[in-house]
């Protein structure tokens, strides 16, 4: 017997049951559904809505209805359709008539939105915890190679000598920003839809304020129709995600590209790579792959599900059952990947050695030498033009600016002195960048600094 039956003349179709239900994808908002309850019901007998030993009797099935659900003892029916249904279903079966009595002022339109914000604030505390993982062991790799010099890239072709922990806690300000942005999806979300009936609340006194308190909420929604259909959480929550995930996805191909031969910047750990089938010398770095992979995964989730929202008039309308897949999907992709990451991070081995010699070649110092001009009185633009003959002159003698003779320095411009190998080694070239943000050591070390500030103050 269907909790809305009383309507309908008939039976609906096999069919229906199957396409309208939720319960496969939603089950999983069992716990929120019932701590949801439990907080209505306890109002309505503080209210005397209904009298308070019912209130009582209902949480106290609810409760270990709960109990139950998580030892498995529980199934759950399609013909029920949604987790809501469900719980009302099993818990009447369980204690009776007064169960009948739980969904008094109440709809599953705000039931449902109630649901899926606390299930939302409660993963955004689980990411936030992965990701504070993720940024502790980016500082840790990063302190041990504040003296690590790399080629910096620009358009993939070596630009600037810098620092590998230079370069990694470039990503430590993307996560730093991911983990700041979730904060604020939170207090968007952390607003009590509860109260907002199926659009227009109800005639029963409720007191929201309670119920909101009672549950960790920051506020009550402010208008009815706008709490049960407002899903700009899930969606705040997916871009959030998504922005994470494209962040993930240039650090996976970084991975992917030092791991290789060509760079051999990096070699991964055994435990988190793979072999191939057929070619016995392959150690691939697919799980950098996967997650690079998993990133368009993730942009699906927010497209699908703005496309979704796209024209939905007010209030609810059944469209919006499609939210649950889609920020499922993209907290489930999360979460999978973050951890991995981490530890691929963590266990890989650095090769300082190939890291310095790429830096060496390809002129990286190339700014520094014309730095050097301008220090001698030289305009820059003028500079840069000797400069470029310089670099033109290697190219085709096969040089580099490093061990030109101080003779051919001089043929190009007489203002060269013995100074210029200073000037250009590549650790002057890092160390003289001191500027804030820099990669400098003495830079650099304050940066790592201000990020263990922030993680110890989470
Ligand atoms: N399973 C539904 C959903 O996820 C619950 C709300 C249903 N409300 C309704 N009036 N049919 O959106």
């Amino acid at each position: 017997m269907k909790l809305w039956g009383g309507r309908f003349a008939k039976e609906t179709d096999a069919l229906t049951d199957h396409f309208n239900s939720s319960i496969s994808f939603d089950a999983r908002l069992y716990k929120q559904d019932i701590i949801g309850s439990v907080a209505h019901v306890i109002m309505l007998g503080k209210q005397s809505i209904i009298k308070e030993e019912e209130a009582e009797e209902i949480k106290a099935g609810l409760l270990s209805l709960l109990e139950a659900i998580e030892n498995n003892e529980v199934t759950f029916n399609e013909k029920a359709e949604d987790i809501h249904m469900n719980i009302e279903t099993l818990l009447i079966s369980r204690i009776g008539e007064v169960a009948k009595k739980m969904h008094t002022g109440r709809s599953r339109n705000d039931q449902v939105a109630l649901d899926m914000r606390l299930y939302v604030m409660e993963e955004i505390c689980t990411i936030k915890e992965l990701l504070h993982d993720l940024m502790e062991v980016i500082v840790k790799v990063a302190k041990e190679h504040t003296e690590t010099i790399m080629p910096g890239y620009t358009h993939l072709q070596r630009a600037q000598p810098i620092t590998f922990s230079h370069h990694l806690m470039a990503y430590f300000e993307m996560f730093k920003r991911d983990y700041q942005k979730l904060g604020f999806t939170y207090d968007m979300t952390s607003s009590l839809p509860l109260g907002s009936g199926a659009l227009a609340t109800t005639t029963y006194p409720l007191d929201r304020d309670h119920v909101a308190h009672a549950l960790g909420f920051n506020e009550v929604c402010g208008n009815s129709i706008d709490g049960v259909s407002d899903r700009d959480f899930c969606l705040d929550l997916i871009y959030n995600l998504s922005l994470m995930m494209m962040h993930l996805s240039r650090f996976s191909e970084e991975i992917i590209l030092w791991s290789s031969h060509e760079f051999h910047f990096i070699e991964l750990d055994d435990a988190y790579s793979t072999g191939s089938s057929i070619m016995p010398q392959k150690k691939n770095p697919d799980i950098a792959e996967l997650v690079r992979g998993k990133c368009g995964r993730v942009y699906g989730d927010l497209m699908g599900l703005l496309a979704t929202m796209k024209s939905l008039p007010l209030a609810y309308n059944k469209d919006m059952q499609e939210d649950k897949e889609r920020t499922f999907d993209a907290i489930d992709t999360i979460k999978m990947c973050l951890p991995i990451f981490t530890a691929m991070l963590n266990t890989m081995t650095v090769r300082k050695d190939t890291m310095y010699k790429a830096a060496s070649g390809g002129f990286t110092n190339a700014t520094d030498a014309a730095d050097y001009l301008v220090k001698k009185g030289m305009a820059f633009r003028d500079a840069h033009e000797v400069i470029g003959k310089l670099v033109l002159y290697c190219v085709t003698h096969s040089k580099d600016l490093e061990n030109l003779s101080l003779d051919e320095y001089q043929a190009i411009h007489p203002i060269f002195e013995e100074d210029i190998y200073e000037a250009i080694s590549l650790i002057t070239c890092v160390n003289e960048r001191k500027v804030k943000g820099g990669p400098s050591k003495e830079a650099v070390t304050a940066h790592l600094h201000a990020a263990d500030t922030f993680l110890n103050n989470l």
